[in-house]
């Protein structure tokens, strides 16, 4: 059977930068996974309420389209997240799924019932519209505690980190960007391969 990625793009920009490497990513990779792309804007989710019912119940009270979306997270074998960077981190729905997640990281630290959760591989995406060094360095970690809760160790993670791309097509005009992009799904295909 095919192993499945499953690839999430928070961007609000449809067919931007971070989207775009998502689809480029997918083109590259598709015939050797099942793919499933979930577009958040697409997803009807609220934020994380902070009650603390997860962490007593491990899951979630608020039964909303993010519930599906966390089943899928849970049985992918490769996670792929993608997010601009806004204010110096994830944009906001990016933010609003890590923290809706609360619920494995309670699984897993606190209530300690993850043990079934398959051992996976990540790939994180981000674009920046700046250039400086420490562009990706508040993102990052945000992002790597979605991809911990989710069963993707350290040394299975994958990051595509595009940094320069500001305007809409910025990226559709960037060959650095895009072999970037092929680099990193080459890299996977030898991963699941080996
Ligand atoms: C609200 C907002 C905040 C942003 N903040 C930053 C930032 O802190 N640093 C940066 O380099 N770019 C920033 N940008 C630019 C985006 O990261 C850049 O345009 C990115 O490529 C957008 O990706 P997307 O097309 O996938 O949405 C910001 C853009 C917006 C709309």
């Amino acid at each position: 059977m095919q192993k499945k990625l499953l690839a999430i793009s928070t961007s609000p920009r449809t067919h931007g930068n971070s989207d775009s490497a998502v689809d480029l990513l997918i083109d590259a990779v598709g015939s050797h996974f099942s793919v499933e792309k979930v577009s958040l804007k697409s997803v009807p989710f609220s934020a994380c309420c902070g009650c603390g019912f997860c962490e007593k119940e491990g899951e979630c009270i608020q039964k909303d389209g993010f519930i599906p979306l966390m089943e899928k997270l849970i049985s992918c074998d490769v996670l792929v997240f993608a997010s601009p960077v806004y204010a110096l981190s994830v944009c906001a729905q990016a933010k609003a799924v890590i923290d809706r997640c609360q619920a494995l990281w309670a699984r897993k630290y606190l209530l300690k019932t993850i043990a079934n959760m398959p051992d996976k591989r990540g790939i994180f995406i981000a674009t920046a519209g700046q250039t400086y060094p420490e562009v990706f360095d508040h993102t990052v970690p945000v992002a790597r505690f979605l991809f911990d809760v989710s069963g993707v160790r350290n040394a299975n993670m994958q990051y595509v980190l595009l940094k320069g791309l500001d305007k809409k097509q910025d990226f559709s005009k960037s060959d650095e960007a895009k072999e970037a992009v092929l680099q990193a799904a080459a890299e996977l295909v030898k991963n699941m391969d080996g």
